[in-house]
């Protein structure tokens, strides 16, 4: 594809085109300086993926919207048209007062009492993410997150010109140490971070999940320094083994002696992933002074979020059990899937790969040999073999790190699909190596004798000689974790 093609490739659902960079020149001294510096989140390339029924997607952050029944979607929205001035209508920015009821229950199901007034209803949780940064950072602030982060934040974090600063995962999500020393780098410097951003159950993209002792020490560590911290919660139902662990914004309120009601916690919450991305709902529960300005930006930005899938959300929330009924069902769906997928890459990436192993959520994160690069991988996996996933780099501020690992979602698709898709990458993985010219490297095993590879047909196995391609891990750890621990060892 010539670079003048790959511009003018489409653009979400296949709308239009992008405009080449002639056509853009024409506007540029008119774009605000912070538009300079935004990216677009993976996730753009990513959802027009999802509209073509060639390609297999184990890229974007789908549910599997499949699964809500019909007859119910239509009966709530027949009630929901009874009431056509209200749906129809504006209602408040804060939300509907029934609607921050279901959040209340929602956030008990996540064993977090919360006072609905401490609430705002959002469109989707991303717009949370949004309206924190409007709300808190001026260009050249300060936000710490983890790495690798939430890919769709990046595009809201350089949006603020904010400079963040990742701070690397291992299996129990972020160091705290590892926090403390660069807050105390930051110190050194006059710089306090305006807030800390994470996914503490079954990260995105990372898939793990931060330790009880790790959110202890992080909510003490804010304490101490009086930080804010922005917890980004839209998966803690969906948790398929182990036992759940409190929420932040619950440790914190503990901390100052409440039953809710917590001083440094924003906490973000969606109906995307245990109900529906459609209905575009989402939610803060803030400290008050934060919830003022947070409504005073979404004044700004959209006035209030649509009445219509609110009430919608209440007419659900009044059928007795439902969301929780369906919350269960998701749960065992999900589980079998990732289930799937962890079979599927056991076969198909084998020794060349290592991934993490979520108790619940959406995705896993795999990380190859460090010579392959995933965004070119995708590229060829796309073209050749008709699958898409997320490339580690779209978690990076920088862009650059994360190069090698990819994200999967093993949640939206069915399992047929997903042993498909993930035999597909791993053949793109064998064309990659072939194409680099890795000769002497073991290959996967899809490029083993008998399978459906395209490299080397006939070729023995190669052997495990513990280095090499075998040594890579499947997130980076840290000099006093156990370093090139195998896959079966976990
Ligand atoms: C970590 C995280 N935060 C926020 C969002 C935003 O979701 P929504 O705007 O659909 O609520 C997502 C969606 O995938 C997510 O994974």
């Amino acid at each position: 594809m010539s670079s003048q093609e790959m511009e003018r490739s489409s653009t979400p659902g296949g709308r239009g085109t992008r405009p080449t960079a002639h056509e853009l020149a024409r506007y540029e001294s008119l774009f605000a300086a912070r538009t300079r510096g935004m990216k677009s989140s993976a996730m753009r390339e990513m959802m027009a993926l999802t509209e073509r029924p060639d390609v297999i997607s184990l890229a974007g952050g789908l549910p599997d919207t499949s699964t809500f029944p019909p007859e119910l979607y239509e009966r709530l929205m027949a009630e929901v048209s009874l009431q056509t001035a209200r749906a129809l209508q504006y209602g408040p920015t804060e939300g509907m007062a029934a609607t921050a009821e279901c959040i209340v229950q929602v956030m008990a199901a996540e064993g977090t009492a919360i006072d609905p007034a401490d609430v705002i209803v959002t469109t989707g949780g991303q717009q949370v993410i949004d309206l924190v940064c409007k709300t808190l950072i001026d260009p050249g602030d300060v936000i710490v997150a983890e790495a690798p982060t939430y890919p769709g934040a990046v595009p809201s974090f350089s949006a603020y010109q904010a400079e963040v600063e990742q701070i690397e995962m291992d299996s129990d999500g972020m160091p705290i140490d590892a926090l403390e020393e660069t807050l105390d780098r930051l110190a050194a410097q006059g710089r306090r971070p305006k807030f800390i951003y994470t996914i503490p159950n079954f990260q995105n993209p990372g898939g793990v999940t931060m330790s009880l002792a790790r959110r202890r020490r992080l909510v003490e560590v804010a304490r101490e320094r009086e930080l804010l911290v922005l917890e980004d919660n839209p998966y803690g139902l969906l948790r398929y083994e182990g036992d759940p662990l409190p929420t932040l914004y619950s440790l914190d309120a503990a901390a100052v002696g409440r039953d809710s009601a917590s001083d440094l916690v924003i906490y973000l919450g969606t109906f995307s992933k245990i109900l529906s991305p459609g209905l575009r709902l989402g939610w803060a529960v803030a400290p008050r002074p934060v919830l003022e300005k947070l409504n005073l930006c979404k004044q700004g930005a959209d006035l209030c979020s649509s009445p219509v899938t609110q009430m919608f959300v209440s007419a659900y929330f009044a059928e007795d059990g439902a969301w929780l009924r369906h919350v269960e069902h998701l749960r065992e769906l999900y589980r079998a899937r990732r289930d799937v997928m962890f079979e599927a890459l056991a076969e198909h990436f084998g020794e060349s790969a290592d991934w993490t192993r979520p108790e619940g959520g959406l995705f896993i994160w795999a990380t190859l040999d460090e010579r392959i690069d995933t965004t070119d991988l995708l590229a060829l996996a796309r073209n050749t073999e008709g699958v898409a996933f997320v490339p580690g780099r779209a978690a990076y501020m920088d862009g650059r790190s994360g190069s090698s690992s990819m994200r999967l979602n093993f949640a939206g698709i069915p399992e047929a699909e997903i042993r498909e898709g993930i035999a597909r990458i791993g053949r793109a993985i064998s064309q990659q190596l072939g194409l680099l010219g890795f000769l002497g490297s073991p290959p996967p095993p899809a490029a083993r004798e008998g399978e459906a590879g395209e490299a080397a047909p006939g070729e023995p196995p190669a052997p495990d000689t513990g280095e090499g391609l075998a040594d890579v891990v499947k997130l980076p750890r840290r000099p006093d974790s156990a370093r090139g621990r195998r896959r079966q060892d976990r």
